[in-house]
């Protein structure tokens, strides 16, 4: 009998290749990163996998439940099978998205529920975990009860795609490629600066922020941007004329065009949630450099220049 669940089926010294061949043939979760094959290549050699069924129960007979429930990789889900993240990589995705006791961690499709509990118990977070199925989801609620984190960690049995989860501030996942881009447009409509970790699977063109990487796995981090598209008014320091600022986004890169009295300029930039940072070429041709938080409706900050140092001011026109 497996008691707690916090097993690591991937854990221990680099994996040989029979062992490799054999984690391939297991349901999800795939190896994501093995050193002889692109990472791109096993992510659609296992969604292959999973669509034409290859990835079955049968390889593995683990029991990663308790005296009342047996889970084993592969049990069904409504969406995606069941099958656990690799401790290690928990670990570096909770730490790659800085958790800390201020936090709300949501784990969609919580499965025995190891996210949520690391979250509480190594981070100190809060912690939701949603799960569609009701015994995986008794699992995980017996699995906190004894790890002792009732206080911290609820269990909600319920659709992903249907089950609120905009209080999070930070939102881990271990889905299907489908399911990410399908959760895509929810999650960028999330407060700018939510956290979000998905083991194994990216959000197709929403590049991610940081790639993580363990010895077998992959995972990609992702901060939400402000929605900064659009025109604005500003006040540049050391400029008179009138500003404006048109910009386009895409995700987390900005671009666009900056007008001062008659000079039109070029603008490139980025957001880190809803920090916002550019540049722009001044007349003498040096560069200036701003950074300020936007909020929808303006952005407030610095402009850093030798000497045109100061606040900046946007305002949506
Ligand atoms: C691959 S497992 C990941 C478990 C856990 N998050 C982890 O990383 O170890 C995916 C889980 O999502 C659940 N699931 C599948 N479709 C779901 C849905 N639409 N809503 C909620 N949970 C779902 C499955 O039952 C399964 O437990």
């Amino acid at each position: 009998m497996v008691h707690g669940a916090f097993i690591d089926p991937y854990a221990g010294g680099p994996a040989a290749p029979a062992a490799i061949l054999q984690r391939i043939l297991r349901p999800l979760p795939y190896p994501t990163r093995l050193p002889s094959m692109p990472a791109q290549f096993l992510r659609v050699l296992a969604t292959c996998a999973l669509v034409l069924g290859l990835a079955h129960p049968v390889h593995s007979a683990r029991n990663y439940g308790d005296e009342q429930f047996r889970l084993e990789h592969g049990h069904d889900g409504k969406d995606v099978f069941w099958a656990p993240t690799p401790d290690a990589m928990v670990t570096r995705m909770l730490q790659t998205a800085k958790v800390t006791p201020a936090d709300i961690v949501y784990d969609l499709g919580a499965g025995e529920g190891r996210i949520p509990i690391a979250a509480a118990r190594a981070f100190g977070a809060r912690a939701v975990g949603i799960e569609y199925s009701p015994e995986i989801a008794a699992l995980a609620r017996r699995n906190v009860n004894r790890a002792g984190l009732e206080g911290r960690v609820k269990i909600v049995v319920g659709d992903i795609l249907v089950e609120d989860f905009s209080a999070a501030t930070v939102v881990t996942m271990f889905l299907t490629p489908v399911l990410n881009r399908k959760l895509r447009p929810l999650l960028l409509q999330m407060k700018p600066g939510t956290r979000i970790v998905s083991h194994a699977f990216d959000m197709g063109d929403w590049q991610p922020d940081v790639t993580i990487a363990t010895e077998n796995a992959e995972a990609f981090f992702w901060i939400v941007p402000a929605q900064v598209a659009g025109e604005w008014s500003l006040r540049l320091p050391g400029e008179a004329a009138p500003t404006r600022l048109q910009l386009t986004q895409a995700y987390q890169q900005v671009s666009g065009i900056l007008t001062v009295g008659e000079r039109i300029v070029a603008v490139q930039g980025r957001l880190q949630g809803a920090t916002l940072h550019f540049d722009y070429l001044r007349p003498d041709g040096t560069t200036a450099t701003v950074t300020a938080t936007a909020d929808g409706r303006r952005f407030v900050g610095q402009q850093k220049h030798p000497q045109a140092t100061g606040s900046v001011r946007g305002e949506r026109r």
